[in-house]
């Protein structure tokens, strides 16, 4: 029995999660055969921070099932900006939709909504806590890629601290036998100690932490790259300090391994070059791709169409 929510990215068992991938896989060969089922159906997107990605794929993944959208992308258009709780909120929007895809910049948002809602929740980022969605479309990404999500070493590149991407991915991962970490940061932005404590060393994970990119490009399977997340910082100059810590081009993928594959949850900024783009590893438009695919088969379990 599938969890109801998806708040975080262990509320599924890893057989479940197989189960989500499935359904990907068949969704991806006969898109046609899944275009109906969600006839009748409503998602509400209600998105309290940017997105382009997340909202497009969840909005593009609900009309290629056959349903419809109702939501807000700008948080002054809806009555948060006249003072109504979130409560309040998901309650109301809960009586009018079927499923709800929620973003907002407060960590453990999308549990409390949770807490108020007649219908299933999907937390589409909390503020800089988890971004459980992300990390179905980075495995299914990996497993298609990759022939399976065992036995790699992952190099985790940029903003570990505030990356929300970043700690879904880990604990994601952190189940899998044979996983290894190399994370990649620049002190001030290592991993927090909790992810670390909690499931990397809990479960005797191989892993290390390093300051140079340069020294590692050679030990990994994988390659996720992240933004340094200008809006999580408190301080616009500690930002503009860190900002192009990590700037992945050409000359350092010559040192990556043949088989290797670059990743990114986008947007990026600065930290990958627009020519590593033209190299068979780069992988992060691929995995844009396979993100609406994986929303499309959540969002069909956990409506319970299928
Ligand atoms: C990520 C996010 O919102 O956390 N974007 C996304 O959903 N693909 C990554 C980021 O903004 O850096």
């Amino acid at each position: 029995m599938m969890n109801k929510h998806l708040i975080d990215p262990m509320d599924f068992s890893v057989e479940e999660l197989d189960e989500i991938f499935e359904l990907a896989h068949q969704i991806i060969n006969d898109p046609k055969k899944f275009s109906k089922i969600c006839d009748g159906k409503i998602l509400g997107t209600l998105f309290y921070e940017p997105s382009t990605r997340t909202k497009f794929s969840f909005e593009a993944a609900m009309m290629r099932l056959g349903g419809k959208i109702l939501g807000f992308s700008e948080p002054n258009s809806s009555s948060a900006s006249k003072g109504e709780t979130l409560a309040d909120t998901i309650k109301m929007v809960s009586i009018y939709t079927d499923i709800i895809a929620m973003r907002h910049p407060k960590e453990g948002s999308a549990k409390v909504a949770s807490l108020y809602s007649g219908v299933p929740i999907i937390n589409a980022g909390d503020g800089g806590h988890q971004h459980p969605t992300q990390t179905l479309a980075d495995l299914l990404t990996i497993e298609c890629l990759k022939k399976g999500l065992r036995g790699h070493t992952v190099g985790i590149c940029g903003d570990l601290k505030y990356g929300r991407t970043v700690h879904s991915l880990i604990k994601a991962m952190s189940r899998y036998e044979g996983t290894k970490f190399v994370l990649v940061s620049p002190k001030e932005l290592k991993v927090p100690n909790y992810i670390k404590q909690e499931f990397i060393e809990k479960n005797h994970i191989e892993f290390m932490e390093v300051e140079r990119l340069e020294d590692v490009m050679e030990k990994v399977d994988i390659l996720y790259m992240t933004r340094i997340q200008r809006e999580r910082f408190f301080n616009e100059e500690e930002y503009l300090r860190l900002k192009d810590s990590y700037i992945l081009d050409a000359e350092k993928m010559k040192y990556a391994r043949e088989n290797m594959i670059v990743m990114h949850p986008l947007p990026r900024v600065n930290e990958i070059a627009v020519e590593v783009d033209d190299d068979n590893r780069a992988a992060y438009f691929k995995q844009a791709e396979y993100a609406m695919y994986v929303r499309m088969a959540l969002m069909c379990k956990l409506l319970g169409v299928v």
